[in-house]
Order: structure tokens, then sequence, then C-alpha cells
């Protein structure tokens, strides 16, 4: 491993001025020490105690998808802020929930929250600056850390997480929930049936217009210290990659049988976000002139050891529906859209997604996308066993369409039975170097950066991703009831 990162870090080494430029890091040599975790398997634990650290605007809702899962408990709450803690510790009272350990008070008590042996799990729902920090003293700690996306922005910090994982031997897994959306885990299943041939191309975004959410401060009940516009005055290139990548990176096997070789990055100037600050908000305010370093819309492209590409979008500050992308297109056809809505948002948005593929090659079939009555058909034929499994009820839980849910209801069922996870540190580490690549390679015209290796050649011989499922019924889950009744949940 250490030969392919020092190779990594002598090939960034000409790009000195422009990353120095980007405040990137230019990474350093790891240890190497420990065993790798492709397939890492945890012992079984019967019941998962669980810590959250970040009670912000996505940590609560974290908090009662887990409280709502038999067999785990939310054990442990931290925040800065008493009343943020105090909020979630009245909202498991009220729903019959176990008392947890509370931590608060300064910007370092999720140490002591790592510290103590009541969590196997620290669930780290905290801002970019604090995923690593909080993830790397949990693990030494020997916690397994579950963090919230992009787990890490640079890639010293991906090295750092890996070599965490490797040497503790505890999970290191990205919370991404859009790999469990119902039209993803579709695609993947379409994949896996090679329904849609040898994979040759994938595109994902992240296309949200966050304006209104980015200049709002934390008092007007925004982010911790704005710390999301902060980050895009700062930056540039792609700095929230994974919900439109990971998915794709499952459809083609990336770190299992294929791998990212190398990416350009290019984005546009932006347009939007000092002309929304002037308008927005009064002179004198700071927000009125405030200089924003990130383009509006970044596109990044991705070369793979087998040849394969992607594209991936970033664009939180322009006036357009929100959109993920989420196309995969093989030797036979393709699959596009179907990204989550909000129910009643969904007839206006991109779900339930377009398909279509050959019967014989060149058929011509492809000219257009199945009509609606044969989607729909392939959509019950291949709709993901998890989804079928356990999809009602994430959809009455919620979290994006349910899968949030999902996602928490999958980590729960390995760890409890002490499975791989779907996700692991090198997934971790090669969605999120895109935020650090891309922004080196906007910031040197385009310029080409390669990807180091982060599973040091374990990609060649690691398993891909199974078509993986729950067992409800082993995990005490009353399937029925909570079907017929949300509040079977507690949630
Ligand atoms: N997966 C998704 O769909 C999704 C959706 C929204 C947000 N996110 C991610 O979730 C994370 C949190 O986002 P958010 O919108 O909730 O941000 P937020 O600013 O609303 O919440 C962050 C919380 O972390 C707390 N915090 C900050 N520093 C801390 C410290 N030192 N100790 C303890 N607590 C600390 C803050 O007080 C705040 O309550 C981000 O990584 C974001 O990208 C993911």
């Amino acid at each position: 491993m250490e030969s392919n990162r020092r190779d990594f870090l002598k090939g960034m080494a000409w790009m000195g001025a422009a990353a120095m430029a980007a405040g990137c890091n230019t990474g350093r040599v790891a240890t190497g020490l420990g065993a790798p975790m492709q397939a890492f398997a945890a012992p079984p634990l019967k019941k998962v105690r669980v810590g959250v650290v970040g009670l912000g605007q996505r940590g609560p809702g974290a908090v009662h998808r887990i409280a709502g899962i038999p067999g785990v408990e939310v054990c442990a709450l931290c925040d800065i802020y008493e009343q943020r803690v105090a909020r979630q510790v009245k909202w498991l009272k009220d729903n019959g929930k176990p008392a947890p350990k509370t931590f608060y008070g300064s910007k370092e008590e999720w140490r002591k929250m790592c510290e103590w042996d009541g969590i196997d799990v620290v669930y780290n729902t905290t801002c970019w600056d604090m995923h690593v920090p909080v993830a790397l003293y949990a693990m030494e700690c020997g916690k397994h850390v579950f963090i919230e996306v992009p787990a890490a922005m640079t890639i010293e910090d991906c090295f750092a997480l890996i070599d965490a994982s490797e040497r503790t031997q505890r999970h290191c897994m990205q919370l991404e929930n859009c790999c469990y959306g119902e039209a993803e885990m579709f695609a993947l299943n379409l994949c896996r049936q090679g329904i849609l041939g040898e994979l040759v191309h994938g595109e994902g975004a992240y296309i949200h217009d966050l304006r209104s959410h980015c200049y709002k401060t934390q008092a007007e009940g925004s982010y911790y210290n704005s710390w999301r516009l902060r980050w895009n005055i700062a930056h540039k290139g792609n700095q929230y990659p994974t919900h439109g990548l990971g998915p794709v990176c499952q459809y083609m096997n990336i770190n299992r049988g294929d791998r990212f070789e190398y990416l350009v990055s290019l984005e546009s100037n932006q347009f939007n976000y000092e002309s929304y600050g002037r308008l927005a908000y009064p002179a004198g305010d700071w927000r009125h002139t405030q200089k924003v370093g990130m383009g509006d819309m970044n596109t990044t492209l991705v070369k793979t050891a087998l040849g394969r590409s992607i594209l991936i979008q970033h664009d939180v500050s322009s006036p357009r529906p929100y959109s993920r992308i989420n196309k995969i297109t093989g030797t036979k056809g393709t699959f596009t859209g179907g990204f989550f809505g909000q129910p009643e948002a969904m007839a206006r948005s991109e779900w339930p997604g377009r398909m279509t593929w050959e019967d014989a090659p060149g058929d011509g079939k492809t000219h257009e996308y199945f009509d609606p009555k044969k989607a729909a058909a392939m959509r019950e034929k291949y709709r993901h066993p998890l989804w079928k499994t356990a999809g009602e009820i994430a959809k009455k839980v919620g979290g994006h369409g349910g899968m949030d849910f999902l996602m928490d209801l999958r980590w729960a069922f390995c760890l409890q039975n002490g499975l791989p996870l779907d996700m692991d540190v090198y997934d971790l580490a090669a969605w999120c170097s895109i935020c650090e690549l891309s922004e080196r390679s906007v910031r040197s015209h385009s310029a080409p950066q390669e990807v180091p290796d982060f599973t040091n050649g374990g990609w060649r011989t690691a398993k891909p991703l199974g078509i993986v499922d729950v067992d409800l019924q082993k995990m005490n889950f009353d399937a029925g009831k909570a079907k017929a009744d949300k509040s079977a949940l507690n949630v």
C-alpha cells in the first residue's frame, strides 16, 4: 500500500502551487498497518447500542429511525447545545424508549461519549469538519463508526480513516442513504441480473437549490455556524459527490472488480450565489457583499480501470428542480431517474424513472423508453428484494421516501448477525476522494487527477455487493403490525 500511496503523492507534487492555493492537503504516506477491511464482519451484537452526535437538522431523524428498530437502542446523545439534546431525550421518553446518557455543553464532549463503554456504535451527524476527528477517536475507543456524507473531504482524511479502520478492526461506514432508494436498488438489481448487459457509463448528481438554506444563519434555523456556506465560499469542485455517485459505484462494482483511475473536472463560474446574497439581504448584512469561490455547476468525469466512464455533477445554487440523475447504461440498455421525491412531489419529479433494453442486439427498441405499462411491469418484476421485504414499512417511517430507514435497518441486521456491511471504508474513501480531486482539477485548468487505489490492489479480488435483504422475523420486527399501524414503530 505504501508504494501506491507514495506514487500517488509524487504524482500530485507537480500541482504544488495550485493545490496549496486551493487549500488542499497534499496527502501523506500512511502506515499501512492492520488487516484489510473488505468483507470484514464484527462479532454479532445481540443488542446494538448507538450514540448519536450532532443533533441539528439531520441528527434527530436518525434518532427516531434507529429507535424504531428492534434490538437497537439509542443509548447516548451528544451535541454542543443542551437544548438540542434535551429535545431528543424528550422524544425518546415520549415514545417509551429508555433514557440515554447525555453529553453537551462544549465542543469536546463527544470525546467522553466515544470513551463511554455503554455504546458500540458512534453515529456521526455533525458538520463536515467534525466527521473525521470524531470518527478517528471513536475507532480508537473501540467503537464502530457511521458517518454522514461526505464522510471525508480530503485524501489525507480518507487514508486516515482507512488506517484507523484497518488497525482497530472497526467498521467505518459512510451513511450513503441514496444507495437504498427504491429506484437505485431497482437499477442495482437490473445490473446484477445482467439486464443492461456489460456496464459502460453511469451518471449521478446532486442538483438541489440550497441557496436560501445556505444563506440563512443558525439563528434563522439553518446550519450550525453557517458551515455549508462557509465551505462553499472557500472551495471549488464537487464538495457533495456521494448521493449520485454511490449508487453508480455499486452498479459498477467500484473497489470490487473495477476502480477509479483518473478524473477531470470543470466548473462554471458562479452566477447565482453572489446575486442571491445581493438580492436577498440588505446593504450592511455580510451576505449582501459576500464573495463565493464555488462555481454553480461542477461537472466531473471519471475513467475507471475497466474503461468505463462516470459523470458526476454538483449544483446547489441554480434555480432548477432536484436531481440525482441516476443513470446507468450498458451494452443492452439503460435506466435513468427515479430518485426520491417526497410523496406529494413525486408526480412532478423524475419518479419513477425511465428504462429500455434490447431483446436482440441492435433491434432498435432502445430508441425509445418503455411505455408506462411495460415500465410498471418491469418495476414489479425487478423490484429489489430489500424493498419487497421492508419497502412498505420504510415508506411509512419515511426519511427521503424510506431509503434512510432501509439503510439503518440493513446495518442493524448486519451488526446483529455478524455480517459485512454493504459499504466499507474503501467505498467511503473512493467516493469522497472526488471532493479534493475535483477541486484540484478545477483549479488547474481541468488537468487530469489520478485517483489513489485505496484498496491496495484489493479491488481485483473483493466480491461485489450481492442482492442484500433483511429477515424481519429474525429481527423480531412485527412487520404486519408495522405495516398496518405506523405508531407500532414508535417513530
Ligand atoms: N444523507 C442525507 O440525505 C443528508 C441530508 C442532510 C444532511 N446530511 C449530512 O448530515 C450532516 C449534518 O448536516 P445538518 O444539516 O444536520 O447540519 P446542522 O448544522 O443542522 O447540524 C450539525 C449539528 O452538529 C452539531 N455539532 C457541531 N460541532 C459539534 C461538536 N464539536 N460536538 C457536538 N456537536 C457538534 C451542531 O450543534 C449541530 O446541531 C452533514 O454531514 C450533512 O452533509 C446528509
